[in-house]
């Protein structure tokens, strides 16, 4: 007999969760761990939001909502597409998912299909690829160099694409690398986009996280002629700290957001009702928490870059958003840790998970195997007390 469905073994478990479940396990068990590891705000979920999730509890609404999602939370994503993007969407082009991970495995199975290729600029996400399989789309990772901010050139573009291409994704402020893409780079891009007819998914989960005097912008503010051929994917988990509230929306076309509504109504369900509630004071409500995580983020980053620097031959260009700094430490690979000789970014990991007492990516999972992916949604002691550690055991490397 069969045991499993053979597309189980087109994917492997998320590395970024498998290498924070091992850190707190190694935690757990007394060890002093500085975890890099997992993309999630250290900050709580701002009070008045979690007020309003109490509300919805006490006025017992906790019942099943439209599948997909409440209208007085889609509204609230209409007006925070006006208010932030001048971007009009109604209600019926807005879908409520659980998670931004969750709309955006949504809109991969209703646009692509087995035969399908997607551009995915690399380094990536760990989870686009896998996604993608799942449907039974093709993944096609192009490569893009630090050089160019890790940005996707449109000639870059235009060299990856087949008469098989049916959709590309842009992801800025990028996981894994903080770069993001600025209005010109999107206005090249667009017009490849449109001579090839691609559809567009943009994750923008990162918008609210940039730094300096960065503005953030997506393809259809930029070119309005992608408009039609654009799904945002987006979600409450990295603006407002709420990771563990499970909420994710898109915006696009009407037929797409129908779709996954579809989609949805036999598969989930709705998210949950009270994270809907709380959803909406997060985008209705006050803003300033925002701000004041941005400034604690950009203060760390650079925390960070300032301790990075201080490792001889590690390298790492300057992130504008998110919360990941992407070092290359390539410069230590064929160096010895006892016998062992360290040759990829997962033995540098893994070494000093063992020595230092660190948990950092891999950049093998992210598609570059040169480097490292550390988060600094950590405290700052933890930072310096973290890349203390990881410069004293990769100077003890022979
Ligand atoms: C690039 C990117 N997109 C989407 C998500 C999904 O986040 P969530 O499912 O928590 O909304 C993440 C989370 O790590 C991410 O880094």
């Amino acid at each position: 007999m069969r045991q499993l469905a053979d597309r189980i073994d087109l994917i492997a478990p998320s590395p970024t969760l498998a290498l924070d479940a091992k850190a707190k396990a190694l935690k757990a068990a007394g060890q002093d761990v500085i975890s890099f590891g997992i993309g999630e705000p250290d900050f709580n979920t701002p009070d008045h939001i979690r007020e309003a999730a109490i509300k919805a509890i006490r006025d017992g609404f906790t019942r099943y909502t439209p599948a997909d999602g409440i209208l007085e939370l889609k509204e609230a994503v209409c007006a925070k597409f006006r208010r932030d993007n001048r971007l009009g969407y109604q209600p019926g082009q807005v879908v409520i998912s659980n998670g931004g991970k969750h709309t955006l495995y949504n809109i991969f199975l209703c646009l692509f299909q087995p035969g399908d290729e997607v551009i995915v600029p690399a380094p990536a996400w760990v989870s686009y690829e896998p996604m993608l399989h799942l449907v039974g789309a093709r993944p096609v990772l192009v490569k893009t160099s630090p050089d160019n901010g890790y940005t996707l050139t449109p000639a870059e573009l235009e060299a990856a694409i087949t008469p098989q291409t049916r959709g590309l994704v842009i992801n800025s402020p990028s996981n894994p690398t903080g770069m993001t893409y600025g209005a010109g780079r999107l206005k090249e891009l667009a017009a490849v986009i449109l001579r090839h007819d691609l559809w567009v998914v943009s994750d923008d989960i990162y918008e609210k996280l940039i730094y300096d005097d960065c503005q953030f912008a997506n393809l259809p503010m930029i070119e309005p002629a992608l408009y039609d051929r654009t799904v945002i994917a987006h979600g409450l988990s990295k603006t407002y700290a709420m990771t563990g509230w499970r909420v994710g929306f898109l915006a696009g076309p009407e037929k797409v957001a129908r779709s996954v509504a579809k989609v949805q109504s036999q598969t989930t369900s709705n998210p949950c009702s009270i994270s809907q509630k709380a959803a909406v004071a997060a985008l209705n409500g006050p803003q300033e928490t925002v701000g004041e995580m941005v400034k604690s983020f950009s203060r760390r980053r650079d925390l960070v870059l300032r301790l990075l620097a201080d490792i001889p031959g590690v390298t790492c260009p300057k992130p504008q958003g998110a919360f990941y700094v992407f070092p290359d430490i390539s410069a230590y690979f064929g160096k010895k840790s006892g016998e062992q000789v360290l040759k990829t970014s997962d033995d540098l990991a893994g070494y000093l998970l063992d020595k230092a007492g660190t948990a950092i990516v891999p950049g093998s999972g992210f598609g570059d195997d040169h480097t490292l992916r550390l988060s600094y949604a950590v405290s700052d002691e933890d930072i310096v007390r973290g890349l203390g550690r990881v410069k004293e055991a990769l100077l003890a490397l022979k």
